[in-house]
């Protein structure tokens, strides 16, 4: 028996809903197939988007997407993408597959995308082969609506009105594939770059991203942190942390997406779980320069990787998706959302058919994996009222790889409905959970859940092996806010709490 403590009257912040956001890099077949098919397409598409990826980002609400990389990023040019598609300059992507990017996809293509999916646009600038000017022309062509050399060329290629840019990434990964640097060095090139990057739109001002660490490089976040602080003032609105989790198959090889033991099984969420250690750990060096919390902590690429299908181009890292992803995105968006008064964006790696995608596309067929069903839960929680809770729980695992059984978060929307999200990362024991509902009549609950075996995933023959189902098996206790339920053995579930004084669904 676990126990749930939920504290609604003790509101804990803000949920950004970037918490949910999502990373798009010219990498193997996540822009061109996954995304963009080209107007010619036999797949149904609008300006070459295609529709049914498009619309299954707007069922989960998609917050921001980033964009062009990743890597790719430091390795982009902007000007070879805009123009008439014919003259585009052809390039090597020479980080993935060194296959031929035609740069058909490009600044107006994104902010295309964006609008079809009515999201934020996260642009990731390049200086680890960019020019300062290079940096500061591409701002000012995307967001400047006056007279001036980039804005004359915006129009000159079909687009009047500047667009929104919400986030602009100042390089990405520099201490490796963006340019090997040392953290004193990115953070004085930091504060250069940042300084032509401008922000023309006085409403809209440009929230711009430092380079962060890999996972535990604590130094990184350190060294760049005093360089951005030592005259009190941080330059940035973020600071980025890229951690992926990464099992171990045989033979020191990253384990496979579908064939893994029990053992990898709980490796693998024991390797999610570290998030929050270091979520804690480098919150703690950046209260130390920013005690106010006014630079956010940008999670920008996290998720599982394994090695590729057997058969697909190393260089793609196409992989795909079960129900242990499902576990892995539930309990990340459950740390992100307890993290809320620092972490305020993080998007998963990658949207479609890269790492851990929520989409999987094979010419014009598409499948929603069960990441994407996670994020689809979840949702509720976007822009909502982080509440106080609590669990009181065993721990699952083999014997030496022990992690607690669930995890959970809360939330209550501009509705007043409270939203609880819980995993149940065993693979044996289908768990009761008590849940107290402090000072709360409750007049109704519903619930969903996706539940599986472990390796349980959709493919092209069965997309809809694992999906969302009702859960209605929630009794709500005769006295005050009380709710008792089981949570069955490798699953996730999502309630929605409706309190007395409310209109009931
Ligand atoms: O997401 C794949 C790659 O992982 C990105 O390009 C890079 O930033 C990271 O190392």
């Amino acid at each position: 028996m676990a126990k749930l403590y939920i504290f609604p009257g003790n509101g804990k912040g803000h949920i950004e809903p970037e918490l949910q956001g999502h990373f798009s890099e010219h990498l193997g077949r996540c822009i061109y197939e996954g995304i963009y098919v080209g107007e010619d397409s036999e797949i149904p598409n609008e300006k070459g988007m295609r529709t049914d990826v498009v619309e299954a980002l707007r069922e989960i609400r998609i917050p921001v997407l980033r964009w062009p990389g990743g890597c790719f990023a430091d390795d982009y040019h902007w000007k070879d993408g805009i123009g008439p598609k014919g003259k585009r300059r052809k390039i090597v992507n020479t980080h993935w597959g060194g296959v031929v990017e035609d740069n058909s996809f490009g600044t107006h293509e994104f902010m295309e995308l964006c609008r079809q999916l009515g999201c934020k646009a996260y642009v990731n600038g390049n200086m680890g082969s960019g020019t300062v000017q290079e940096m500061s022309e591409w701002v000012e062509y995307m967001t400047f609506d006056g007279d001036s050399p980039m804005a004359a060329l915006r129009r000159e290629n079909g687009r009047e009105e500047p667009w929104r840019v919400d986030y602009f990434g100042i390089g990405n990964e520099s201490w490796g594939c963006g340019g090997n640097m040392r953290p004193e060095y990115y953070g004085d090139m930091y504060r250069r770059y940042q300084t032509f990057a401008r922000s023309f739109q006085l409403e809209h001002p440009l929230r711009k991203i430092a380079c962060g660490a890999n996972a535990a490089d604590y130094h990184w976040t350190e060294k760049v942190l005093e360089t951005l602080f030592d005259h009190g003032y941080g330059y940035a609105s973020g600071l980025s942390l890229h951690y992926y989790t990464v099992p171990s198959g045989k033979w020191g090889r990253r384990g496979q997406a579908l064939e893994f033991t029990e053992e990898q099984y709980y490796q693998t969420l024991r390797e999610a779980m570290k998030m929050e250690e270091l979520m804690e750990n480098h919150s703690a060096i950046m209260d130390r320069y920013d005690p106010e919390k006014k630079m956010g902590m940008i999670v920008d690429e996290w998720g599982t990787w394994y090695q590729v299908e057997p058969g697909t181009n190393p260089g793609f890292l196409f992989q795909q998706n079960t129900m242990r992803d499902a576990l892995v995105a539930g309990i990340h968006l459950n740390l992100f959302q307890k993290r809320c008064d620092r972490v305020k964006m993080a998007n998963l790696a990658q949207v479609v058919n890269v790492l851990q995608a929520v989409i999987l596309t094979e010419g014009e067929r598409m499948v929603k994996t069960p990441t994407w069903h996670v994020f689809h839960m979840y949702r509720y929680h976007q822009g909502g009222e982080l509440l106080d809770s609590s669990l009181e729980t065993g721990e699952t695992g083999l014997e030496d790889c022990r992690i607690p059984e669930l995890t959970e978060s809360v939330s209550r929307d501009s509705e007043g409905k409270i939203h609880i999200t819980l995993t149940n990362a065993s693979l044996s024991e289908n768990i009761s959970v008590e849940a107290v509902l402090a000072d709360t009549q409750i007049a109704a609950v519903r619930g969903t859940v996706l539940t599986g075996e472990m390796q349980a995933h959709n493919s092209f023959e069965e997309p809809e092996r694992v999906k969302e189902a009702d859960f209605p098996a929630v009794e709500v206790r005769g006295e005050e806010g009380r709710l008792s339920f089981v949570i069955p053995a490798c699953s996730v579930v999502h309630l929605e709490v409706n309190v007395d004084g409310m209109e009931i669904f």
